[in-house]
């Protein structure tokens, strides 16, 4: 039987778990997915040693940057963002991928209009290191807010969002976990009557499948996407990587 997994800490609730075990059933995959939790990256090593089968495994919070020195390779978004969520294992050596970028182009392509030429990323995290990787691909202009910083610039704090500039910026992405399950009552302090029908909100968070965040979108005409069918399309990347020859 094949074996793939993933690490993290913690990792009660994790998506891939049941998403691959479902797969593996469904298309008669004879293969299994295990969770390996680990409060350390430290713990990797060990990990291969006693599962020698192991042919690839995801990455997830807080070990996505710091897996990277255990790398023997590491394809050109890994190296360029600093962040790798996918790891293929061949003859020993581990190669680093990250599928966060293709889940999320390939989703917020979805309701992508030319108009959708300036973007506000909330948010400064691994995802969203992933986020601007694809917002720079597409040519698409972006402001970065962050609780952490004082004033204006690439990076900018919340009270200095304007008027002006939330209602220039289409494109509104939160990469911050504001507003996922159990905490659905938060929401990001923004002025959200900025936000006109031209106006395209994407929130990574998929649970609930519409935050507050998307909800202000959606009465007021924008067209909303959630991180579902990222988390999809990273999952299926995974697999594919971890199945394709080159
Ligand atoms: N759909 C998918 O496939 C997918 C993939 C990856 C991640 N995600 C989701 O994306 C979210 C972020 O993941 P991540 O790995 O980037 O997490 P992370 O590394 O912990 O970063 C989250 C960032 O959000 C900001 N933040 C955190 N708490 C906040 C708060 N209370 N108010 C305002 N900003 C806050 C912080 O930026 P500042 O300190 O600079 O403000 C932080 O750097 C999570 O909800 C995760 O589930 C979804």
């Amino acid at each position: 039987m094949r074996q793939f997994g993933l690490i993290g800490y913690p990792l009660g609730h994790s998506f891939s778990k049941g998403y691959f075990t479902e797969k593996f059933d469904r298309e008669g995959i004879d293969a299994v997915y295990n969770n390996y939790p680990m409060a350390s990256v430290q713990e990797v090593p060990a990990l291969l040693l006693t599962n020698p089968l192991l042919e690839g495994f995801n990455i997830t919070i807080p070990h996505k940057e710091t897996i990277i020195p255990f790398l023997h390779s590491a394809n050109e978004v890994v190296k360029t963002i600093g962040a790798c969520n996918c790891i293929r294992i061949r003859d020993g050596k581990l190669q680093g991928f990250n599928t966060d970028v293709i889940g999320f182009e390939l989703s917020l392509k979805k309701y992508l209009k030319k108009e959708h030429d300036k973007a506000l990323v909330f948010g400064t995290g691994g995802a969203s290191k992933a986020v601007q990787y694809v917002l720079s691909k597409l040519g698409i202009e972006f402001i970065i807010a962050s609780r952490k910083v004082e004033g204006n610039g690439a990076t900018i704090n919340y009270e200095s969002l304007s008027e002006d500039l939330l209602r220039s910026s289409t494109l509104w992405i939160n990469t911050t976990p504001v507003g996922m399950h159990p905490n659905e009552d938060a929401i990001l302090p923004l002025n959200y009557d900025a936000i006109g029908a031209r106006h395209y909100l994407y929130d990574l968070v998929y649970n609930p499948a519409e935050t507050r965040f998307l909800k202000e979108g959606k009465q007021r005409g924008a067209a909303i996407e959630n991180g579902y069918d990222m988390l999809i399309i990273q999952a299926e990347e995974s697999w594919r990587i971890w199945n394709s020859i080159e």
